[in-house]
């Protein structure tokens, strides 16, 4: 009998120089350097040229990138018509996903011989999408509110700007440097479901923009990137600190999953969420919620002692989000966002040294049979 690894547990499909994600010691590195570290001390742009080049930019290479970023961040007029066009009822992940195709199908530098892979532009596209998508996102977010976008400022960083387009004012320095902290930890993680999406289609030497497509359609499921939003669900459905234990009784009796919690690859915690738990933090402390701080620890608490199953980066991210003031539908938006990143990384790795990624499969249907005859 044919072996076969379900849902690609535990099988190494290539390799990476991306990052590391160490199980063992609980541990994540983007090129070598611990995702802490990076969270504590780098500006997103500099994590990004890290994992686009394999080094931190020196100040005049960051700062060529911050420049070059801020003047490609507004929208072209072909996407605001875009956003109009599509129906307000649309999940904004659909709306993100039907614009970053459009960017695609609008950008002439896909034409001609050798276009679609061609490493130069692949590069100038990864770069793109980076500075698009924040104005896409806060777009889609305002118009949930029936607000007009708010154009770009390019007298702001990636994370403060963000926020300006969608809130139109800026928090607490604090707060933006959550956000930041947010975006460097969702950045990147190996050979995740979105990523090896995102490898499978670059392996086919489709172009970058389909492989970002495909990605996002993977990070939409509530068991990767959607979790970010279903855990938000889970605290409005439960409601208060006091319901939890009940609840969960009921929850775990009818074999529900309880989002933002377990990993394929963490068994004992996952290593993201001590960074993201502190900036949690940061965001409790300015808003005084006591009653959103006590849910939170009284669902890890009760769970994690009936279960085993720790908390996953979308657990405090998830809170993280709400706090800042997004609708709990954008959440995963922002994680594409910053994993936008990660995908463009393993785009072009995969690029330089590809094979096309073709698995086999066990065929278990009926046996050779005819058509009757007559
Ligand atoms: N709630 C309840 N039970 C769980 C959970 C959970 N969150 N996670 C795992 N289990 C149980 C599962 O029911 C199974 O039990 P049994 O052996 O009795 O059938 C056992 O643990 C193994 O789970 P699995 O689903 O077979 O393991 P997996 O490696 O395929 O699961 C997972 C990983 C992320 C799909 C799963 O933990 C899950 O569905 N979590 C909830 C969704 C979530 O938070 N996803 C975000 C993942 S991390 C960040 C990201 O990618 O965005």
């Amino acid at each position: 009998m044919t072996d076969i690894h379900k849902g690609l547990a535990g099988v190494v499909v290539d390799t990476t120089a991306v990052s590391k994600v160490n199980p063992e010691t609980n541990s994540l590195l983007y090129r070598g350097y611990p995702v802490q570290e990076l969270a504590a001390t780098q500006p997103f742009e500099a994590v990004t040229l890290l994992l686009w080049h394999g080094e931190l930019p020196t100040a005049d290479e960051l700062a060529a990138f911050e420049r070059e970023e801020r003047a490609l961040r507004p929208l072209d007029p072909r996407t605001l018509a875009l956003l109009d066009t599509l129906p307000g009822t649309a999940h904004p992940m659909d709306v993100v996903r039907t614009v970053v195709s459009q960017l695609g199908a609008c950008d002439d530098t896909l034409h001609g011989p050798g276009a679609w892979t061609d490493p130069e532009l692949d590069l100038a596209r990864a770069r793109y999408l980076f500075a698009q998508l924040p104005t896409v996102v806060a777009a889609v977010q305002r118009r949930r509110r029936g607000l007009a976008p708010i154009p770009p400022r390019d007298d702001l960083d990636y994370a403060s700007n963000f926020l300006w387009m969608t809130f139109g004012e800026l928090p607490s320095a604090a707060a933006v440097d959550v956000f930041r902290v947010s975006m460097v930890l969702y950045a990147e993680h190996s050979f995740n479901a979105s990523t090896f999406t995102a490898r499978v289609i670059a392996s086919t030497t489709a172009d970058l923009y389909s492989a970002v497509v495909g990605a996002i359609g993977a990070l939409k499921g509530p068991l990767h990137g959607g979790a970010n939003e279903a855990v938000m669900h889970l605290f409005d459905e439960i409601g208060s600190a006091e319901r939890v234990g009940p609840w969960l009784d009921r929850a775990l009796a009818e074999k529900r999953k309880i989002m933002g919690f377990g990993h394929r690859v963490y068994k004992r915690g996952d290593s993201r969420v001590p960074t993201m738990r502190a900036a949690l933090e940061v965001l409790l402390e300015e808003s005084g919620d006591t009653g959103l701080a006590e849910l939170y620890e009284t669902l890890e608490r009760e769970f994690v002692a009936r279960k085993g199953i720790y908390p996953n980066l979308d657990y405090p991210s998830g809170p993280a989000y709400r706090l800042l003031g997004f609708d709990t539908e954008i959440f995963t938006p922002l994680f594409v966002a910053a994993r936008v990143t990660g995908w463009t990384a393993h785009i072009m790795e995969q690029a330089a040294a590809n094979a096309l990624i073709r698995p086999l499969s066990a065929y278990d249907g009926p046996e050779e049979r005819h058509v009757p005859q007559g």
